[in-house]
Order: structure tokens, then C-alpha cells, then sequence
């Protein structure tokens, strides 16, 4: 199963030169929380920019460069693939950005992981494929900077079984 997991602002805002527009201690606790001994896959861009190691995770990078070697982690230049070879799968992959990974996969995710950051913020990079209209909230909790939902597609198979 495809899934993923994202912080945006009001504006479905969520970088700014390579890196995250805020520092939410609580929305990156959440993450861990969600992806701790999970398969987890990101863009290049996002991976080498990331602040630190993100340690206890099964980490794939999707690249364009057949010469790129992820420190600590799998490479795939093959996106599609992944996602199609993947979607059906039991065990969860949790698309973790960035902007052209999200654009890519967002059709073939099932489930997602959204803090919804609540002020708007300078970013040079969009979840701009998002549209609300495709997913039901299953669990939603307030904090002070963002609100956290976790939501399935309404049309997802799961939903069809219940
Ligand atoms: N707010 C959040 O939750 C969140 C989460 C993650 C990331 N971000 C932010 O998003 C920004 C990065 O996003 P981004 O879109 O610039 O980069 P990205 O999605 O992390 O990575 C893009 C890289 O992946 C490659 N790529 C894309 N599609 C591919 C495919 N189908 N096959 C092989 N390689 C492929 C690209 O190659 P090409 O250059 O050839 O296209 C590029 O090297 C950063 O600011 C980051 O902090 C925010």
C-alpha cells in the first residue's frame, strides 16, 4: 500500500530552498511517530537536505542518477515502477515529498499523514495536486501550529470492504 505524509501551509506550501519553511517540534515528532521501522521513500533533493540522519527507517531514494549512492539508504530511478510493483503490497511505503515525488505518486496512495500547517509561510514549493474532495478524515488532533489528520481515499478499496 502507497501512502503519504506531508506538512503544508494554507497555501499547500511546504518548502523553501530545499528545505522545510518551519521548525514544528511537535509536527516532527508526529512523523517520526508515523514512520519509526517503516519503508519510507523520498526524492534526492529531499533526501540531501534533510538536517540529520533520519535513523530507523527503510529508506528509498528516487534519483534521475544512475551514479547516485544514498548514504544509509536504497536508490530506485524508476518511481513508476516502485509504486506500481508496491501498491497492492500489504506492507506500507510512505511518500515522503518532496514536491515532484507527491506529484507523481499521489494517485496511487491509498492513506495519508497531513499536518495542516495554519500560518502561511514564504516556500518556493507546492503539494499542488492535493484536493480534499479525494479523501475522508479518520483522525484528526489539534495542536497549536497545525492540525494533524490522517485520511483515506474515498474510493479506495479498503473503504469497499467495510
Ligand atoms: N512539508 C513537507 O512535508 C515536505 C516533505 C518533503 C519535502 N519537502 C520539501 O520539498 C522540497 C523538495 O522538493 P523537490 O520537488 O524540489 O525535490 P524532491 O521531490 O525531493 O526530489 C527531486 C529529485 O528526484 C528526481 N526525480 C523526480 N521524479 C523522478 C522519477 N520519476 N524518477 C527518477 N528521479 C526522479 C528529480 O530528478 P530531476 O531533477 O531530473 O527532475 C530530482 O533529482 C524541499 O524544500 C523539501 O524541504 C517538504
Amino acid at each position: 500500500m502507497i501512502s503519504f505524509s506531508v506538512a503544508f501551509d494554507p497555501n499547500k506550501g511546504i518548502g523553501i530552498k530545499g528545505a522545510l519553511p518551519w521548525h514544528l517540534k511537535d509536527e516532527l515528532k508526529i512523523f517520526k511517530r508515523n514512520t519509526l521501522y517503516k519503508n519510507i521513500l523520498m526524492g534526492q533533493t529531499t533526501y540531501d537536505g534533510l538536517p540529520r540522519k533520519l535513523k530507523d527507517r527503510y529508506i528509498t531514494v528516487v534519483s534521475i542518477d544512475p551514479d547516485y549512492v544514498p548514504e544509509d539508504a536504497e536508490v530506485t530511478h524508476d518511481l513508476i515502477g516502485f509504486l506500481q510493483e508496491h501498491e497492492n503490497d500489504d506492507t506500507e511505503y510512505i511518500v515522503c515529498g518532496g514536491a515532484s515525488i507527491y506529484r507523481q505518486a499521489y494517485p496511487y496512495a491509498k492513506k495519508a499523514y497531513i499536518s495542516f500547517v495554519k500560518e502561511e509561510y514564504e516556500v518556493d514549493t507546492w503539494f499542488d495536486v492535493y484536493d480534499e474532495n479525494d479523501w475522508e478524515v479518520t483522525v484528526e488532533e489539534d495542536h497549536p501550529d497545525f492540525i494533524y489528520r490522517e485520511l483515506r481515499r474515498k474510493d479506495s478499496t479498503e473503504q469497499a470492504v467495510e
